[in-house]
């Protein structure tokens, strides 16, 4: 009678103990899991301000890499640039429009190179003629928000370059 008790017990608090247990790891993986909000979004934000002329910054958005090049005042003004008062950004998704390759900023003539086939797009991301890269390098969706980029929203700015047929 004792061990039958002593068994029942025994049973109980080990229940305890894996509902307690279960409680623990579903508390513990919504630490762990990104905000729903943010995952289901998918959104990056830049702070613009800190770029630098001619010096090519790359952010990462849905696993793509973003060119984002703040333009010197040399380089050619392009309706494909995001202006923030006088400055003006080159921001396009880093893959080659050929067959996907992550071309290469070069500082000293400011174009974008791609090894695979010799591609070149210019500072705005313009795909060179009579080069394999069949068009312009593509833009993300984005918003502005003072000097903040957010990758992943479509703000008015990038809503009128699409309609504009700027980018795809
Ligand atoms: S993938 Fe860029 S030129 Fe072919």
């Amino acid at each position: 009678m004792e061990n039958e008790r002593r068994d029942f017990m025994g049973m109980a608090l080990g229940a305890c103990a894996a509902v307690g247990g279960v409680g623990a790891l579903y508390a513990a993986k919504r630490t762990w899991d990104p905000l729903p909000s943010v995952k289901a979004a998918g959104f990056t934000t830049v702070d613009l301000s800190v770029a630098k002329p001619n010096e090519l910054m790359v952010e990462k958005w849905r696993g793509k890499p973003i060119f984002i090049l703040k333009k010197t005042a040399e380089m050619k003004a392009n309706d494909r640039d995001i202006v923030i008062g006088s400055d003006r950004y080159h921001v396009s998704i880093g893959l080659c429009t050929h067959l996907g390759c992550i071309p290469a900023y070069k500082k000293d003539t400011k174009t974008f190179f791609c090894a695979c086939h010799g591609g070149v797009f210019d500072a705005s991301g313009i795909n060179e003629p009579n080069l394999p890269p069949p068009s312009p390098l593509e833009i993300p969706p984005y918003k502005i928000a003072g000097t903040t980029l957010i990758l992943g929203e479509s703000g008015p700015e990038y809503k009128k370059m699409l309609d504009a047929g700027l980018t795809v």
